[in-house]
């Protein structure tokens, strides 16, 4: 709509203004999608911390099910770093439909898009290398820093980790064992057991199967969807895995580092 004045002249100023501001709204979306493709090509380099770190503020936190959370900028690339020698052998992320909004600010915005990835992922089994489908949907907040949008916050919610093999039909997740966890959609008031006598064949388990050393621990949770169960027992958020299980390295001199910055 055209902006006019009080004798129906085009506002050419007011116009311009709006349009200014446009302008800088699509650049914005643009500078922020251009972020969530680099972050993808840098870990589809097995997770180069030296490309991640740029990409995070300082105070960032990335978190997923399964995974872990990861604090701080440093934090983040080292974390997804280790995860890459663990976890992920070979990966190729495609990041689909992404959405952004920004903030009235013009200083923070928030994102959501689809991931489908192509990846090599040790068999739980027999460590062997294993072709596999990976995909969610990430939940990411940006803030802009000197300029540049960085990420806050990235959470990606997996929905599949399946063997390409087998298929997502059959095999959904990677099976749970006394080194990874189990993966599950758990019912809300739903009373579920979490087995500590290291007898049960899965969790949660049914604690019928009680050895009676050590009673299961019964837990809810707080709304229905999808679970990381601790398999390995050392999770400090039990029965929840908080990724104790991959047991990462944080490899500081990667960084340039001795170690994380002393908090003054
Ligand atoms: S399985 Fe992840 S912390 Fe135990």
């Amino acid at each position: 709509m055209t902006v006019t004045t009080d004798f129906g002249i085009p506002d050419i100023a007011a116009e311009l203004a709006t349009l200014r501001a446009q302008v800088e709204k699509l650049t914005a979306k643009d500078a922020i999608a251009d972020l969530v493709t680099t972050y993808a090509r840098s870990c589809d380099v097995g997770n180069d911390p030296v490309l991640l770190r740029p990409l995070f503020t300082d105070d960032a936190t990335w978190t997923c099910k399964g995974f872990g959370t990861f604090v701080g900028g440093d934090g983040c690339a080292l974390g997804l770093k280790a995860v890459a020698g663990e976890k992920i052998w070979w990966s190729l992320h495609n990041m689909i439909s992404v959405q952004i909004t920004l903030d009235p600010s013009g200083e923070e915005a928030i994102g959501f898009w689809y991931l489908w990835e192509a990846a090599n992922l040790p068999n739980e089994h027999t460590n062997e290398a294993e072709a596999y489908w990976i995909a969610g949907t990430y939940d990411a907040r940006f803030r802009k820093v000197g300029g540049r949008w960085l990420f806050s916050t990235v959470e990606l919610k997996l929905n599949m980790a399946s063997p390409i093999a087998e298929g997502w039909v059959k095999k959904r997740w990677p099976d749970g064992t006394r080194k990874q966890p189990y993966f599950a959609t758990l019912q809300a008031g739903e009373t579920y057991h979490w087995c500590k006598c290291g007898k049960a064949e899965a969790q949660p388990c049914d604690p019928a199967h009680m050895c009676g050393t050590a009673p299961a621990m019964a837990f809810t949770v707080p709304e229905t969807g999808l679970q990381a169960i601790c398999g390995c027992g050392y999770s400090r958020t039990k029965p929840f895995c908080d990724g104790s299980h991959l047991n990462l390295k944080y490899d500081w001199s990667l960084l340039g580092k001795d170690g994380p910055e002393a908090v003054v």
